[in-house]
């Protein structure tokens, strides 16, 4: 049964998603059909289609009262759009459906599950969150909420956990059929921890263990835990709140954590052996991963970040985006990122220089647009050639650019959207510490209307940012403060 909430979620998007020209989203990054848009939600392959679910709030382009909203794929790039799956109906989850995942049943129904969020007033004012786990099953379109709902509520907590900070279950099958769990919690003291819990059929759970703890270590609460195995390693992502830098590593504010180690099946624990950012950017958060059918661990998140919502003001009709799909690897015991390989379908209209040298700025014929794929190899050979400063300007006309910089004397890249048309006084830039590879930096550079993401080394590190130029600024230029050779591969995208 379709309840009332959510048939007039339903009415409203159709009505008003078609109002949004293709031209107007992005290309082949899912923006919401209409309204506000966060994290990825409910990443999962059913009936020979990927289902990508979303935080939504159809009415405004800013957050409010969570629904998931709902798209369907065949190659994570060209989405369709269902109507929306869930709204906040019921009494566990009357002030919001937060974060979750799906799973596919044996008997062949899809099983989402989510955080339901309830307010209650406190005796010295204001409110207070209260976040259970609940299940709902459906066919690939509607979902009808567990009436035994929640399936986990604060009687399943381990000592000291938070009842208010207690969501987005990323749930996953385990070879013998049973299901498990991974969410995210903290302790009274805003300490970041990931709960795992297990589930014969998906409805009963019981708690397993604490799998990991922050320990002061990254930010606060963590939110939108994910667990795996990969390339003989486990894989443990988050994304925490209220980061501190450390070096260029992590940076202020809402941040992401790859942890890197061992685990033990049979104590539930995990061992983490290494910690790394899951990206470098500006606009990347809240990550999901999927295992493909052909075997691949493809994460997608959304790219967007909370510390810089204010980037669009609520006169556009939609605001967030998701990330382009990524292939995961583990590489010299690092987490490697790739753009799913189905992008290369869509490449065209190849343009290809090899060994350019300049210095200042130049111009290449035929490398421009605002949707293309161009891989760049700069060539860095201190003894050959003196280069101080290498830059790429995207997304250009006569006021507006997007920047990618390099200094190799310091290795380090920068993204910056300082020019990118923006009147508000957020974070525009962010500076990462690259390695030179053989004597090469190489980037991948994916740009979509409004987003650019950069792969650097074969996946190594992505810088993700997100920016609003006018599209009629479709210039790309090449800077050197010094001599600089450089090879150059672009597509266009279609
Ligand atoms: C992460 C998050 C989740 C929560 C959701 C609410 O971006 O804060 O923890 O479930 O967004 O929309």
């Amino acid at each position: 049964m379709v309840s009332q909430t959510l048939r007039e979620a339903r009415k409203y998007e159709e009505a008003m998603g078609a109002g949004i020209s293709g031209i107007q989203r992005p290309a082949f990054h899912l923006c919401p059909r209409v309204g506000w848009m966060n994290d990825p939600n409910g990443f999962s392959y059913y009936k020979g289609e990927y289902h990508l679910f979303y935080q939504y709030y159809p009415y405004d382009s800013v957050w409010g009262p969570m629904h998931w909203g709902h798209a369907v794929s065949r190659d994570l790039l060209h989405w369709s759009y269902l109507p929306a799956a869930l709204a906040p109906d019921t009494v566990y989850d009357k002030d919001g459906c937060f974060s979750g995942s799906a799973a596919v049943m044996p008997d062949g129904r899809h099983l989402l599950m989510y955080t339901g969020v309830v307010k209650e007033p406190r005796a010295e004012g204001g409110f207070r969150e209260f976040q259970t786990q609940c299940i709902a099953v459906g066919d690939g379109r509607d979902y009808e909420k567990y009436p035994q709902n929640p399936v986990l509520d604060a009687g399943a907590l381990p000592e000291g956990g938070s009842r208010n900070d207690f969501r987005d279950p990323k749930i996953w099958e385990e070879e013998d059929g049973t299901y498990r769990c991974v969410v995210g919690n903290c302790t009274g003291e805003k300490d970041g921890r990931i709960l795992l819990y297990g589930s014969k059929d998906g409805f009963q759970w019981n708690f397993l263990s604490i799998l990991a703890e922050n320990k002061g270590r990254f930010g606060r609460m963590w939110e939108c835990p994910d667990f795996f195995r990969l390339d003989g390693k486990y894989v443990l992502l988050t994304s925490p709140q209220d980061m501190m830098p450390k070096g260029f590593e992590y940076h202020n504010g809402n941040g992401t954590l790859c942890l890197i180690g061992e685990y033990d099946e049979t104590t539930h624990t995990f061992r983490e052996e290494h910690d790394q950012a899951i990206d470098y950017g500006i606009d990347f958060y809240a990550s999901q991963t999927i295992l493909s059918p052909d075997g691949r661990r493809i994460m997608i998140g959304w790219m967007q970040n909370w510390d810089t919502c204010n980037q669009r003001d609520s006169e556009h009709a939609w605001f967030g985006q998701m990330s382009l799909p990524r292939e995961l690897s583990i590489e010299h015991g690092r987490l490697y990122q790739r753009p799913i390989r189905e992008l290369e379908k869509l490449r065209c209209r190849k343009v290809q220089y090899e060994n350019v040298v300049f210095e200042g700025i130049t111009r290449l014929e035929g490398i421009r647009g605002r949707r293309i794929d161009m891989e760049l190899l700069l060539h860095v050979d201190s003894e050959k050639r003196e280069l101080r400063k290498f830059a790429v300007r995207f997304a250009q006309d006569d006021i507006c650019h997007t920047a990618i910089s390099f200094r190799p004397h310091e290795s380090l890249l920068k993204v910056d959207r300082k020019f990118s048309g923006s009147r508000r006084a957020y974070i525009h830039q962010r500076r990462s510490l690259v390695n030179i590879r053989e004597g090469n930096l190489k980037l991948r550079i994916i740009l979509d209307r409004f987003s650019a993401e950069v792969f650097v080394n074969d996946g190594e590190q992505v810088l993700t940012i997100t920016f609003y130029t006018d599209q009629s600024a479709d210039g790309i230029s090449f800077f050197a403060d010094g001599e600089a050779v450089i090879d150059v591969l672009k597509y266009d995208l279609e």
